[in-house]
């Protein structure tokens, strides 16, 4: 056990999954994850243990930003030994072409900061994917009919952001979307030698305010959760 998970050593797979929302972890481990058990859920951050096509895999919750996707990552990696980790979220769009429903697999992720730039003090730091999941995760999804796009996105340390000049500036040099984890996610995955790749469905969108419905998130979601099983286990 660790402060934050409280899995049994063993209990977590080298593979994990992290969708930010704890229930779709439990979602996505029922519908997709064959004999899935609940390995935690310390403070309600449900995370599930099960396998898929014989490969065993975890998904579990990372929460919303990058000090709550820092814990479980840390905690995943240190304490339990996964090896490849991908999350599975929503992303606002920034771009025309890059709308609502589509997929963005972020190759790269420009951030303010994360909770471990103190260690870079003044260099700006190029948080990346991993090449392998992400040139596999593009091959899966051209299988699919969702488009896809893949590039570089923003990880805000806010939802509600009061800087539309720096979301302009970011979109004017390419980013595709913004979103609140990858940055971090890359980084704490890189410090340990490990894999990772963010995985994202445009939910919203911040040039025509369009979101995607409700009833049409589950879909959405279904579409990474494969995409990321099979990148993982290509
Ligand atoms: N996640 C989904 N949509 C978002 C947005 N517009 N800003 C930040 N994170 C998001």
């Amino acid at each position: 056990m660790t402060v934050h998970i409280g899995a049994k050593p063993g209990d977590i797979a080298e593979t994990v999954l992290m969708p930010g929302d704890p229930y779709r972890a439990k979602w996505a481990a029922e519908t997709f994850l064959e004999n899935a058990v609940c390995v935690n859920e310390v403070r309600g951050m449900l995370g599930f243990t099960g396998s898929w096509k014989g490969n065993r895999v975890t998904i579990h919750g990372s929460g919303m930003g990058m000090p709550s996707l820092s814990i479980y990552t840390n905690e995943l990696i240190r304490d339990y030994g996964a090896q490849t980790l991908i999350r599975i979220g929503s992303a606002g769009g920034m771009q025309d072409d890059v709308k609502v429903r589509d997929i963005v697999l972020a190759m790269t992720a420009s951030t303010l900061s994360t909770p471990s730039s103190g260690i870079f003090r003044e260099l700006n730091y190029a948080p990346c994917a991993n090449y392998e999941l992400l040139s596999a995760a593009a091959k899966a999804a051209a299988t699919r009919d969702v488009d896809t796009h893949v590039g570089g996105i923003y990880s805000s340390d806010v939802f509600y952001d009061e800087r539309p000049d720096l979301v302009e500036q970011l979109a004017r040099h390419g980013t595709l979307a913004v979103e609140m984890e990858a940055a971090e996610l890359y980084t704490v995955a890189a410090r340990f030698g490990r894999r990772a790749l963010a995985i994202l469905t445009i939910s919203d969108h911040l040039k025509t305010g369009e979101a995607l419905p409700s009833d049409q998130r589950e879909k959405s979601f279904g579409d990474m959760v494969e995409i990321a099983l099979e990148a993982a286990f290509a």
